[in-house]
């Protein structure tokens, strides 16, 4: 356990195929699901997928932050594993991107919201499926700052049940969960996030000089411009 994800809060460091695996079956409420954009990265949304439909409660909340260009695949791996597609959610994106060789004008990004079995009652009922974001890059180049995640947490969790975020990043996700008085397991191959990604048996390493193709990656997967 480390102070930068909040107090209580239940961090492992390293593999997420490896560290959480120890998280029972049925003990999840909600699964924020933040996997490296890249290609090389496929193996996790696979595994997250899985992971999630056995820890979920039943009548629990998958929330994917994926990329325009994935949607379609990404609502296969999750149902292929038993997870039913619930909504499309949206987090709005300003300033606004242009996509020139796509013609588009970027003003929002994914966010698939994946329920296990009938979505549960007694939580909030009326979800908003606009996720309000602030931003912030400066701890982390694929931070994705708050992401909608208070309202995520007060809509499809209750005080003291179980988020699990095994793609941690920063930890600012964690520190909204442990102050909305949810618990929190997570974990990520470094602490306080890295642009590595650990997949398919290799550490692709992205700092520095690779950093910006791997950004570029992101941003086109992501449809931005970089
Ligand atoms: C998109 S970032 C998550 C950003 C986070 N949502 C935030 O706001 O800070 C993806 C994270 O996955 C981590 N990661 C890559 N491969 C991993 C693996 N196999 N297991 C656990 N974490 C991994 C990276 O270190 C990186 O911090």
């Amino acid at each position: 356990m480390t102070a930068i994800y909040g107090r209580g809060a239940d961090f492992r460091e390293g593999d997420a195929r490896e560290v959480p695996a120890d998280v029972a079956a049925d003990s999840v409420a909600l699964a924020l699901l933040d996997p490296p954009h890249h290609r090389a990265a496929e193996p996790l949304f696979a595994w997250a997928a899985k992971w999630s439909a056995r820890v979920l409660i039943s009548g629990g909340s998958t929330i994917l932050y994926t990329g325009h260009v994935r949607i379609g695949h990404d609502i296969q791996i999750f149902e292929n594993a038993g997870l039913k597609f619930w909504w499309p959610l949206s987090m709005p994106l300003s300033p606004t991107r242009k996509l020139p060789g796509i013609f588009v004008v970027i003003g929002h990004l994914p966010v698939l919201w994946f329920v296990k079995g009938r979505r549960r009652t007694d939580a909030q009922r009326l979800m908003p499926d606009t996720l309000r974001s602030v931003r912030d890059k400066s701890q982390h180049l694929w931070g994705q700052g708050t992401a909608g995640v208070p309202q995520l947490i007060e809509y499809l969790t209750k005080p003291g049940e179980l988020v699990a975020e095994p793609f941690a990043g920063t930890g600012g996700w964690a520190r909204i969960t442990i102050a909305a008085g949810r618990r929190w397991v997570g974990a990520d191959i470094e602490v306080g996030g890295s642009t590595n990604i650990l997949a398919g048996g290799k550490l692709i390493a992205t700092r520095k000089r690779k950093t910006s193709r791997l950004v570029h990656e992101r941003h086109k997967l992501l449809g931005e411009t970089s």
